[in-house]
């Protein structure tokens, strides 16, 4: 897909479909209070296109609501689109973002190709944030899952065109769309690598794509296996591939910016268990070939670090993701074992299931040792997180105030969903180990609390976000916007939290 700009009048845009967003701006309340859609655009000729549809009450302007009329009177465009966002006081780029999604979904199964998006008229809403959320939906909105089907057609839209008003600032606005675009495009970077299945995508495999994404870009890198991590003495990630034929995978991406030599430098850790069968603590079959998505930590870092790169901002970036298969073989971990962490702290391995903690504590120790004075990582950690918030927020976890602020400050421009969970000496206690320094189970209440609180104890007073995304690292249902399967989550909030820095 090409994203690109135009501020021609809304008359002579040439398009197989042209959108436009509308609100309900009834704003009594009761059962007499009919909705009343009116589009937030001034355009005089859309505006009578769409009068008598409107008139009709047929079209409601409900959250992502669409109304598709051909043959638009007065216009140039071949189809007119009306996408709904709610209430007039939805407005804003979350709801721009989605809408763009929408249009592209909508113009995919028709084969159409090319549309054209008219920002909305609003004085709270800048256009230049409207044409970055734009793009963001619409790259978001072309992706589809079905890879692997022989009979796959490509549907995806060729062209987006962001419409924006005659009077706008060219220059930049063409910025906000290029790096709307430069978004969208890591968002699915990073659903194209969860996507794949886990024997196509291992651990090598991973180190592959990572590696071909930095030449692409510019960023440093290494990847390296089993010697290295052995030599690092990374025990606890080793523990986990043990058990697997395919070798481990350790990537780690360096973005330095030229001139930046002081500041902080920021570590972004990655959870890549290519596939997670729990090991000799083996999953019951029932959706297990869900856990090829248990590298969907190591995406959201990929897909940051490549929007970081092509960005550019002022601060020093290293992302360290530990990629490995976890499997049950002769070789393979039992409970009961002792492994010790490269930071030298000794782990009691009560479940082989709980690897994902086991392969960050090396990650996180080792993106220290890099030198990250600020650390956050993302890991399809635990069930338990997504027992407690369901598939609507992500959990996160933080051992410092100031970092988690910033993050926080981040999720408004992101429009991603996460929710803090608390920590505390109590939970810690919890994962105590009679044989060894720790556990890595904690027993079966606060699950994401005490997975959370293995990781701070390889944190230690380094500054630290975890993220904990399993329930929204995969997409059960379609939505309008967004297609079922990977969802890309983390991805903006990263980005924009390391551009805070
Ligand atoms: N990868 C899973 C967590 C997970 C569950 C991700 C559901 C996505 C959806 C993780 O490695 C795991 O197995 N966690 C265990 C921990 C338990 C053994 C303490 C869990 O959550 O059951
Ligand atoms: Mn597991
Ligand atoms: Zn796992």
């Amino acid at each position: 897909m090409n994203a690109k700009l135009s501020l021609a009048p809304l008359t002579q845009v040439e398009t197989e479909l042209l959108a436009v967003l509308a609100a309900d701006t009834q704003t009594e309340k009761g059962p007499d209070a009919k909705p009343q859609p009116e589009l937030l655009t001034m355009d005089g000729a859309v505006t009578s296109a769409a009068a008598a549809v409107l008139a009709s009450g047929e079209f409601k302007a409900g959250v992502n609501e669409t109304l598709l009329l051909h043959a638009p009177a007065g216009l140039a465009a071949k189809r007119l689109l009306l996408i709904g966002i709610g209430k007039q006081s939805r407005l804003n780029a979350h709801a721009v973002r989605n809408a763009a999604g929408v249009a592209v979904r909508a113009a995919k199964p028709r084969g159409i190709r090319d549309v054209a998006f008219v920002t909305p008229d609003s004085l709270e809403l800048p256009s230049t944030r409207s044409a970055r959320a734009a793009a963001e939906g619409a790259f978001i909105g072309d992706f589809d899952p079905d890879t692997y089907r022989t009979d796959r057609k490509d549907l995806s839209v060729q062209t987006f065109t962001v419409i924006g008003p005659e009077s706008a600032d060219q220059s930049a606005l063409e910025a906000a769309l290029n790096e709307g675009s430069i978004i969208g495009e890591s968002q699915n970077f990073a659903r194209t690598l969860v996507n794949e299945p886990g024997n196509k995508l291992t651990p090598t495999m991973l180190g592959r794509r990572a590696s071909a994404m930095a030449i692409e870009t510019g960023l440093k890198f290494t990847i390296s296996s089993t010697d290295v991590i052995k030599e690092l003495k990374m025990g606890a990630f080793w523990s986990v591939s043990q058990g697997s034929e395919e070798p481990p995978a350790l990537i780690v991406l360096r973005y330095e910016p030229e001139g930046v030599t002081e500041g902080p430098v920021l570590g972004l850790v990655g959870k890549g268990i290519t596939f997670d069968t729990g090991g000799i603590s083996l999953k019951p079959a029932d959706n297990m070939e869900k856990m090829k998505y248990d590298m969907a930590g190591a995406a959201a870092m990929l897909g940051a670090m490549r929007a970081i790169a092509l960005l550019k901002p002022r601060v020093r970036v290293i992302c360290v993701v530990c990629s490995a298969e976890n499997m049950p073989d002769g070789k393979a971990q039992k409970p009961g074992d002792v492994q010790t962490a490269m930071s030298g702290k000794t782990i009691e391995i009560i479940n082989t299931d709980a690897e994902g903690r086991l392969v960050l504590a090396d990650g996180l120790a080792y993106a220290k040792k890099l030198g990250c004075t600020h650390l956050i990582d993302a890991a399809t950690l635990t069930g338990a997180c997504v027992v407690a918030l369901g598939m609507v927020n992500a959990g996160a976890f933080s051992n410092d105030e100031t970092s988690f602020t910033r993050f926080n400050q981040a999720l408004e421009t992101s429009g991603e969903k996460f929710w803090r969970l608390p920590l505390g000496d109590e939970y810690a206690d919890m994962i105590k180990s009679d044989i060894a320094d720790i556990k890595n189970t904690g027993g079966r209440w606060g699950g994401a609390i005490t997975a959370a609180e293995f990781l701070k104890a390889f944190a230690e007073d380094t500054p630290w976000i975890h993220l904990d995304i399993a329930g929204m690292a995969w997409i059960e249902d379609s939505r309008p916007y967004i297609a079922k399967g990977p969802s890309g989550i983390a991805v903006r909030s990263i980005l924009e939290w390391a551009r805070s820095y």
